[in-house]
């Protein structure tokens, strides 16, 4: 019987190489896919273009990164979902304790969400108050940066338009309007300063105690980029002076085919099955949302070659997002081999050789994300490079999302993929926390700097 187990591992040896060959990409392949992105982003970026671009290379009005000399109170809004939060962040100098914050969570209940925007903004405004009782700031006037995840229109630093609702908003009367007009309306005590999005604030976070940030990454749930582009090579807005702040929104590279060559038929089914079909195609070969049910598909591909779960399908895999994202990174535990009580605990029948099976597919979808996504870094990078016409260029990229930081070589494999993928630059990467909060009091900060007469 040793023989029927030898032919049996060798077996499932091949089938599982066969499964995964797709997606072990080479250097070339990666290279291809950094030179698509550059294409995309110059698509995105020039006039007569932009329209058919499947990055869309928004401007955000932010022309000037901190420089560490920044001072004050700031008050930050974060509404992203039906969590908002208030906080209050005060900028001292790193030897006063830097950035200090103090914040309170508020919910949106359904009925406010679903309202209108009368009520939604009221809603908020009442949060505020209660903000302001708490921690006894009633009666001063702070400057505001409002971080509004939902999809805007950015018409400048404090001017943008809600395209549509996502996440559970259904409010009347916002789309279509100024979403910091209705935030001002509903109070007129605070200048509101700055519309943020978080990719846009991890960066600011992160230009702040390193001058060298000009890259803000987000590799979480979802996966976006912003770097300052110089204004001459901005097609989309006036004026060729200085610089900006250009919101990549990358997870929608692809969605035009061009990246088509290098989705397998896992991520084919991981995106019919989804709730946005054919839109966020890089962003569903990187982001958490999406890793764990790539797993799922390809698990279920090699039960039904009949080499992993002795031949079975068990039930529970059927089911979608049995498998999330963050058993991706207790798998990959160095310490333990938790991977046999997670699959136990799905009801699936596991042997030791299965384990180790289903390691290499986390193995092999992780390491994929990591180094798609260092294509996207590397033809960032680059750019900046050239637009600089530096031969060699020190840059840092301000970072956050739980993928990057929970998953125990992510980071490394990012790091280790952009240094082959852009020869030409030394880049650092830097955890950047709280995008959204301290990063936006920080534009709030800036914007304040540049309206002082000098
Ligand atoms: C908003 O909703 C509230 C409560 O349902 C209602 O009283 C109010 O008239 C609405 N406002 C507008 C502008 O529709
Ligand atoms: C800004 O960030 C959020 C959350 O990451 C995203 O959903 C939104 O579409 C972004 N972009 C714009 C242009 O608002
Ligand atoms: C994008 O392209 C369209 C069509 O060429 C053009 O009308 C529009 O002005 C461009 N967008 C911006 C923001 O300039």
């Amino acid at each position: 019987h040793l023989g029927d187990r030898t032919m049996r591992l060798r077996k499932q040896r091949e089938v599982v190489a066969e499964v995964l060959a797709p997606l072990r990409l080479s250097v070339t392949e990666l290279e291809k896919l950094r030179n698509l992105m550059r294409r995309e982003m110059e698509k995105g970026l020039s006039k007569e273009t932009n329209s058919t671009a499947s990055l869309r290379m928004l401007p955000t009005y932010v022309c000037n990164l901190p420089d560490g000399t920044e001072r004050g109170n700031f008050l930050a809004l974060d509404l992203g979902g039906t969590n908002f939060r208030v906080l209050l962040v005060q900028v001292r100098s790193k030897e006063d304790g830097g950035v200090r914050m103090k914040s309170e969570v508020y919910t949106i209940p359904p009925d406010i969400a679903q309202s209108n925007a009368t009520e939604l903004f009221d809603h908020i405004v009442s949060c505020i108050m209660d903000f302001y009782h708490k921690h006894n700031i009633l009666g001063t006037s702070l400057p505001l940066g409002f971080t509004f995840s939902f999809p805007c229109s950015q018409i400048g630093l404090d001017k943008g338009i809600l395209l549509r609702w996502t996440k559970g908003f259904s409010a009347a009367n916002c789309v279509g309007e100024d979403v910091v007009k209705l935030l001002r309306d509903a109070i007129d005590r605070h200048e509101v300063v700055a519309l943020v999005n978080d990719t846009v604030g991890t960066m600011m976070a992160c230009a702040y105690v390193d001058q060298k940030c000009e890259v803000g990454l987000i590799v979480g749930t979802g996966t976006n980029a912003c770097y300052m582009e110089e204004m001459r090579n901005v097609g989309t807005v006036e004026g060729d002076e200085g610089r900006m702040c250009i919101n990549m929104e990358w997870g929608a590279f692809g969605d035009d085919g061009c990246i088509s060559h290098y989705i397998t038929p896992y991520d084919e089914k991981v995106n019919s099955e989804s709730i946005n079909p054919n839109q966020q195609r890089y962003e569903k070969l990187i982001s958490g949302m999406y890793l764990g049910e790539i797993v799922r598909y390809i698990m279920l591909e090699l039960a039904s070659r009949k080499v992993l779960f002795k031949g079975q399908q068990p039930p529970t895999l059927k089911t979608k997002d049995v498998f999330p994202t963050k058993y991706l990174t207790n798998v990959e535990d160095p310490g333990h081999h938790y991977v046999c009580n997670i699959l136990e605990e799905l009801g699936m029948p596991v042997s030791t050789e299965d384990g180790l099976v289903v390691k290499e597919v986390c193995h092999t979808v992780t390491s994929r994300a990591a180094r798609m996504c260092a294509a996207g870094v590397a033809a960032v990078v680059e750019k900046i490079r050239e637009n600089k016409r530096m031969t060699k260029l020190d840059v840092t990229v301000g970072v956050d999302g739980t993928v990057y930081k929970m998953h125990p070589f992510f980071a490394k494999q990012l790091q280790d993929t952009v240094t082959i993928l852009a020869p030409n630059c030394n880049v650092k990467f830097l955890l950047s926390e709280d995008g959204s909060g301290k990063g936006a009091a920080l534009i709030a900060a800036v914007a304040c700097q540049n309206k002082m007469p000098a």
